[in-house]
């Protein structure tokens, strides 16, 4: 089988550079086949230049769920930079499902979003299926400002609507052995392209996992909307995770499977390349990417390059998960 080692996101350290000398290199390779889409346009501004003005695709106008928004904000949550324009995180995606690109959008909104059942299983009390919107009415629904860091050296800042993951995993009642909560994806080739076989050779479906007291850890957030409306289909509607102190390949979309299980899973970019994508992805400047640095990182919408925070700025509320202090154990 062939496997891709590097995702097309996993720029090299020479592209992890201030905005204007990337763009000036993708400039030139406008155009060209295998060009990495808009992988790293960081402004509107730049974009429309280069590529011309994309299509929004806002939160779909069917989502039954609609109604509920906005949510209530609470304010414990708070940014130190402005939130990020909606029409830029609408644009500029990661969703292998979609395509390779940032320019997924328009490709997803092949995605069905209802019926759309999640199934809580494996060690839980009972197991049971739930659809979206009987989750939506079992939970109390709140709004919170997120940083979000890729890790590809950008970064965003958000509105994310939703409930915590710990209000899920009291819902799901696991049993005292559960160590683990394995998150997975939708699997439907036929409505996301990227998962035929001969598209990457990828382990779909998309996994990730978090330990149970980072999930239950009150920062771990579900989301369910961003904006104050229900989340557009290239954000991973109609549920996704929300684990800003992690990378954000951690936070998986379009969530239709919660198991709870003993043994450690192996996550999607873990499976691909474990050196460069591992299971922790805590976010640290002081410990590089094998290929780029991740001490900065370009804030998407303005032309600010600024220093990454451990734990994305979030240790207050995480650094107690990770207690052996060792810099690299929890980084990969
Ligand atoms: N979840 C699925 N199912 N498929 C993906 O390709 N990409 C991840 C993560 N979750 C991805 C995913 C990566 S690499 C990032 S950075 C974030 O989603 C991007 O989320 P955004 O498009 O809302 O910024």
């Amino acid at each position: 089988m062939l496997i891709r080692r590097k995702p097309s996101w996993a720029i090299a350290e020479r592209d992890a550079t201030p905005e204007s000398v990337f763009l000036n290199r993708r400039a030139l390779l406008a155009g060209g086949a295998g060009l990495v889409a808009a992988g790293a346009i960081a402004t509107r501004a730049n974009a429309f230049t280069l590529f011309g003005p994309d299509k929004i695709y806002g939160p779909p106008e069917d989502d039954p769920s609609a109604k509920l928004y906005p949510f209530k904000r609470n304010e414990a949550f708070t940014l130190q930079r402005e939130v990020t324009p909606s029409d830029l995180n609408y644009t500029y995606n990661n969703y292998y499902e979609f395509g390779s690109s940032k320019k997924i959008a328009e490709a997803a909104q092949a995605l069905k979003i209802r019926p759309w059942t999640v199934k809580l299983d494996g060690m839980v009390e009972k197991e049971q299926e739930i659809d979206v919107d009987s989750l939506l009415a079992a939970m109390s629904l709140e709004e919170r400002l997120y940083r979000h860091r890729c890790v590809e050296a950008w970064s965003m800042q958000l509105p994310w609507s939703g409930f915590p993951l710990a209000a899920l995993v009291k819902f799901a009642k696991p049993l005292s052995g559960a160590k683990y909560v394995r998150m997975e994806t939708f699997m439907d080739p036929e409505t996301a392209p990227g998962q035929t076989s001969s598209s990457f050779g990828y382990p779909w479906p998309y996994v990730e996992a978090l330990t149970i007291e980072e999930a239950t850890n009150d920062l771990a957030f579900i989301a369910t909307g961003a904006y104050g409306k229900p989340l557009p289909k290239q954000m991973g509607s109609p549920l996704r995770l929300a684990a800003p102190w992690k990378y954000g390949f951690k936070s998986i979309k379009s969530i239709v499977r919660f198991s709870f299980v003993e043994e450690r899973p192996v996550s999607f970019w873990e499976e691909i390349n474990a050196r460069e994508y591992g299971f922790w992805a805590n976010v640290n400047p002081n410990v590089p990417h094998p290929r780029w640095s991740q001490a900065s990182e370009r804030v998407l919408g303005t032309d600010e390059l600024v220093p990454t925070q451990k734990f994305n700025g979030y240790g207050e509320q995480v650094a107690s998960l990770y207690p052996d202090g060792d810099e690299r154990t929890y980084f990969m």
